[in-house]
């Protein structure tokens, strides 16, 4: 069987015969045919809006690799600033080049002071941590004006580097200030995860050191976070990329895509859900309602997975592991049973809805002792490098702006009525 399409215009009964490339059409080749005449694809359900070499995920066989490593191996047997050189990089680092990234990464992680003593502590008191973090991200573009220099490698690699590094000195800041406790500054002594929780969780000691249980946890959550390809917010990024806008202000945009409860927030949403489910017997009735339509599974489902997430299945495994130091997660036993409940109902099952990498994540860091409002931004710390990488991508391959088309509905053309004679 031909791997083609055959597309007429009946208007000229012009033809044009499309290869079917990878599971795809190329739109370059529909637009010989007719140009100008587009496609309608609200939410891009069917349009690739991009060529990327970094992640592969296959939603139907559950399968996860960055550069084509399984994330199951890369959640074994790697590191969070491993990966993020693997993203931006395309390849493992030596024992060299590694060296080099990790002391680059652990010399930029202070924060200018004005960052924090201006503009962080400028905050109204309960401000949402993830608010502050998408605005910070944003101002930094005002304290590294040469980042607006995109086309110098050097440039660029400087902010790449800034950026992940100044990640978790954020998180930390925004989440200090909302509880009244002194700024931690960074310890360079120490890893990148064991760093995040000591400028979290530091009280009056010289010197925090983290469980290594729970700093290892939460570095394979950073693993598994750490890219998605064509997500939400990494199609933001490209997207305001595209228009050759500073990686800052670009990472802020993203972070505000994030930020929101079908991506990023899903992971608050679920502890929020599971809170207010409140004990065994409410699971089924709780389901029950989310068939007849009143809110949604948080934590369920997803745009690309129709099987188990790969990254669900390892969380659930770290979860394990944090639970043996923290002591269980008294919503774990209602997260189990919704699970086990949804996976055996049809609505869920003929949906092809499966638990997602939200699912379980929010309980570790509630285990962990982070504050429900901190979980966008725990995803945040990690995703800024997929971020960036894609960012990189998009330059490279001298992507020109976004600018979907539009379906025009509205009025049709009409005289301006003085406002006196308006009815
Ligand atoms: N609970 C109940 N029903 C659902 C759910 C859910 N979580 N998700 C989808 N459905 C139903 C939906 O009602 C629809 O049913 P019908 O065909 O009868 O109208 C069908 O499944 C398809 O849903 P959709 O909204 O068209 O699917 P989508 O691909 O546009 O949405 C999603 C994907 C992730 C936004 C959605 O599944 C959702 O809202 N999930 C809950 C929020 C969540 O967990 N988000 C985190 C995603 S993973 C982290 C990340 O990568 O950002």
């Amino acid at each position: 069987m031909a791997e083609t399409i055959t597309v007429t215009d009946n208007r000229t009964g012009e033809s044009v015969e499309i290869p079917i490339v990878d599971g795809g059409v190329d739109a370059a080749e529909w637009r010989k045919l007719m140009p100008g005449t587009w496609f309608y694809d609200p939410a891009f359900m069917t349009t690739a809006a991009t060529s990327s070499g970094i992640t592969e995920l296959d939603g139907e066989a559950g399968i996860l690799r960055y550069q084509g490593y399984p994330i199951e191996q890369l959640a074994e047997h790697s590191s969070y600033l491993e990966v993020a050189y693997l993203l931006i990089h395309g390849e493992l680092p030596t024992e060299d080049q590694y060296s080099v990234w990790n002391h680059e990464i652990t010399y930029h992680t202070f924060i200018h002071e004005n960052v924090r003593k201006r503009f962080m502590e400028g905050f109204h008191y309960d401000a949402h941590p993830m608010g502050m973090l998408v605005s910070a991200l944003a101002a930094l573009s005002t304290f590294y004006r040469e980042a607006k220099d995109i086309q110098d490698p050097e440039i660029r690699d400087k902010q790449i580097v800034r950026l992940i590094a100044k990640m978790p000195t954020l998180a930390a800041c925004a989440y200090r200030f909302g509880v009244g406790m002194p700024f931690v500054y960074p310890d360079n002594s120490l890893d990148f995860t064991s760093n995040f929780l000591s400028m979290m969780f530091k009280v009056a000691e010289p010197r925090f050191d983290a469980n290594p249980v729970l700093s290892k946890a939460l570095d394979t959550l950073f693993i598994l976070h750490a890219d998605h390809e064509q997500n939400c917010s990494t199609t933001a990024m490209r997207v305001i990329g595209s228009a050759h806008a500073d990686p800052y202000v670009a990472s802020a945009g993203a972070a505000a895509a994030l930020y929101g409860p079908r991506h990023g927030g899903a992971n608050e949403a679920v502890v929020k859900m599971l809170t207010e489910i409140g004990s065994y017997e409410n699971v089924e009735p709780f389901i029950e309602s989310v068939k007849e339509g009143k809110g949604r599974l948080q934590g369920f489902g997803h745009r690309v997975y129709k099987s188990y997430d790969p990254r669900a299945r390892i969380v659930k495994q770290t979860a394990d592991q944090v639970f043996e130091v923290t002591g269980k997660n008294p919503l774990l036993d209602i997260a189990l049973k919704l699970e086990e409940v949804a996976l055996n109902d049809d609505y869920f099952v003929s949906r092809k809805l499966y638990p997602n990498v939200d699912f379980y994540s929010g309980l570790i860091y509630q285990a962990m002792k982070f504050p429900v409002d901190m979980f966008p931004v725990l995803f945040a710390i990690p995703r800024v490098s997929g971020w960036l990488a894609h960012w990189g991508e998009m330059l490279a391959q001298s992507s020109k702006i976004a600018r979907p088309r539009q379906l025009y509905v509205g009025a049709e053309v009409r005289d301006y009525v003085p406002m006196d004679a308006r009815a």
